[in-house]
């Protein structure tokens, strides 16, 4: 959490960091502030709020001018969101100033034996402790800020990305880090610091993301040095190529985000599988399996370690996997599973599925997973992302930035990259014969038509929206494929709207759930063709018997739930096990309208932050 911007070069700092800030909002908004240096003067501005809330302050409160600059917006870990816990924090002397996204566990420790060499501190974070310690070790061992920089960090337990700068010696900003993202813009006699590469896309297709355990002095005119913060070794720096454009991380003309990228799944999808799946020759092809086909082939099963939406593909994928290819699956919260002391075997295979690719309990299951000899793969979203980059193999969803932070296309993508595992398997195992193969590659070509026909039913999911809005609490039902998905649909509705929600398994519904209807409770029923379908429509006379409003989400055509239900939503009719791809749709669209009818913000709910850097 937290995004963290930096500028040094020969262009005005301010609108570039600025503009980073506005690009990073999605990693956290409750404060945002940002530091410049004039040539004469630091000067320093921040606010409890949004992005624009600082511009608005900033540009009436000092002068924007100066080529170097640090921003930061905020996702509070220590100290309540207000003016003072914002960053950048600015050490005792006046001189040195830091933007931090982490934690520094041992602030306390830190912070007390500062207070006892004479520092006072202002704010109740453990960034302001970080800058006083640079500071002190700078003094003490009259060292140069880089060299500070590091003796302070070896001192600390914790996550960080950092950027700080020293006023007196303004032509080198110090970055590093531990556990949060950090990527380096390479310009011609410029650079760019940021949490990932969308605030410099326009400036530079050239970046560079350091690796945990890295720093860098980032100097004015001169070629980067990175080494190990640890041993002070250096690093070859590893310059890649950019594959994102501007036009993927704006609005191009919806609204917000979020319903761009509902829109954005049936391509995303298309791109899931382009140049993987090979209808006509009936193969799959993926790298990061045919190379590891024998772990995958021989694993005695199959733990899925994730969080939130993802947990949810982890859940479907559970279901696929155990279908097709016939290997025992076990889902576990990535959080749960790193403190749990697992057992894990060295023929375990273990997926970790993450959009962000950030995410601290996922990385540190990863972490555990390998420390105890299985081989880790990742299912992520953002190119060269920590997990990515920590995890044996893997294969990307192609999904393009999902900056809205409710979980969309990442979802319908992840469930995707899992089902292409899941047949390759299957056919490997000879679990599938070659025409059942083939009519799954068939019907998987056909999703994204099918998920543009899902997205028709936009209209009546607002006209749905409309009269559930003022609800207090919603129960979404689904058996089978369409579990994980009425508890996704739960969790779009919460987070997005603050409707309480729950998402639970159509059966289980007697064993307690069901004293809850009465006439005011929407029931949200995932109740497509197969699938099961008698059961559910007999839990839907279960509902409708107390009362309860009945909302079908239902194959085209249907007839039971149809004569039951107070409104239905029709979704095109598919196989069974590729039902969630579908039947997600409408659940995506009705949490949207009903967030916007609310007038809720719907692309940064309260609370959350689109990277969860921190456990
Ligand atoms: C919900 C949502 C979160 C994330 C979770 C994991 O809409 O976005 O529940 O799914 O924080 O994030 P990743 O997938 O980045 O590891």
């Amino acid at each position: 959490m937290c995004g963290i911007v930096g500028y040094i070069g020969y262009r005005e700092a301010y609108p570039i960091v600025l503009q980073g800030l506005q690009r990073l909002e999605y990693r956290g908004y409750d404060s945002a502030g940002i530091a410049l240096y004039d040539g004469s003067n630091l000067k320093v501005s921040k606010t409890k709020g949004k992005v624009e809330d600082l511009k608005n302050r900033l540009e009436s409160e000092i002068s924007t001018k100066g080529s170097i600059g640090i921003g930061h917006t905020r996702w509070a870990t220590h100290g309540v969101p207000n003016d003072i816990n914002s960053h950048p924090h600015v050490s005792n002397s006046g001189n040195l100033v830091i933007i931090h996204n982490g934690i520094i566990e041992n602030y306390d420790p830190l912070r007390q034996e500062l207070l006892n060499r004479g520092y006072t501190f202002s704010s109740d974070t453990d960034t302001e402790v970080l800058v006083n310690l640079i500071e002190d070790v700078k003094t003490k061992e009259n060292v140069k800020l880089g060299k500070a920089v590091q003796i302070a960090l070896n001192q600390t337990i914790g996550a960080y990305a950092i950027a700080v700068f020293d006023k007196t010696k303004p032509n080198e900003i110090v970055v590093a880090r531990l556990g949060s993202p950090l990527a380096i813009g390479v310009g011609e006699n410029e650079f760019f610091i940021a949490s990932d590469a969308t605030p410099f896309i326009e400036y530079t297709n050239n970046a560079i993301y350091l690796e945990d355990g890295e720093m860098a002095v980032v100097r004015n005119h001169k070629k980067l040095k990175i080494r190990k913060i640890k041993d002070d070794s250096l690093v070859d720096p590893y310059v890649q190529e950019l594959q994102l454009n501007l036009e993927q991380i704006e609005k191009g003309g919806y609204d917000h985000f979020m319903i761009k990228e509902i829109y954005e799944q049936p391509d995303a999808i298309t791109d899931t599988f382009r140049g993987r799946m090979k209808t006509k020759e009936g193969i799959i092809r993926m790298a990061g399996i045919d190379d590891n086909l024998d772990k995958f082939l021989n694993a005695r099963r199959i733990i899925i370690v994730a969080c939130g939406t993802s947990w949810h593909a982890g859940l479907v994928a559970e279901y696929i996997f155990e279908e097709f290819a016939r290997i025992p699956v076990e889902v576990e919260y990535a959080s749960e599973f790193r403190y749990r002391n697992p057992v894990i075997y060295e023929d375990d295979v273990v997926i970790a599925i993450s959009q962000s690719g950030e995410t601290a309990d996922t990385m540190a299951a990863i972490k555990l997973a390998k420390a105890q000899g299985a081989f880790v793969f990742g299912v992520c979203n953002v190119v060269g992302s920590s997990i990515s980059r920590e995890t044996h193999a893997g294969a990307y969803t192609h999904a393009g930035p999902e900056i809205g932070v409710a979980s969309t296309k990442a979802f319908t993508t992840q469930i995707t990259v899992l089902t292409l595992i899941a047949l390759k398997l299957a056919k490997h195992k000879g679990k599938l014969s070659a025409s059942e193969f083939r009519t799954y590659l068939q019907e998987l070509e056909r999703i994204p038509g099918k998920v543009k026909k899902a997205l028709e039913s936009n209209e009546q999911a607002a006209i749905v929206a409309k009269e559930y809005k003022d609800a207090t609490n919603a129960l979404y039902l689904g058996r089978g494929y369409n579990f994980p998905v009425a508890l996704e649909g739960a969790l779009k509705l919460k987070e997005i709207s603050y409707i309480h929600a729950e998402g639970y398994p159509a059966a289980e519904m007697k064993h307690g759930p069901i004293a809850l209807i009465d006439e005011q409770m929407p029931v949200f029923v995932i109740a497509t063709k197969k699938g099961h379908y008698e059961k559910v429509v007999s839990n839907v006379e279960e509902i409708k018997a107390r009362s309860g409003k009945i909302i079908g989400i239902v194959t085209e055509g249907d007839v039971e739930v149809r004569k039951l239900a107070d409104h239905v939503i029709e979704i095109p009719e598919t196989l069974e096990p590729l039902t969630p791809l579908l039947s997600t749709i409408p659940l995506q669209l009705l949490s949207y309208h009903i967030a916007v009818m609310l007038e809720k913000n719907v692309d940064q709910p309260r609370n959350l932050a689109k990277s969860v850097t921190v456990e």
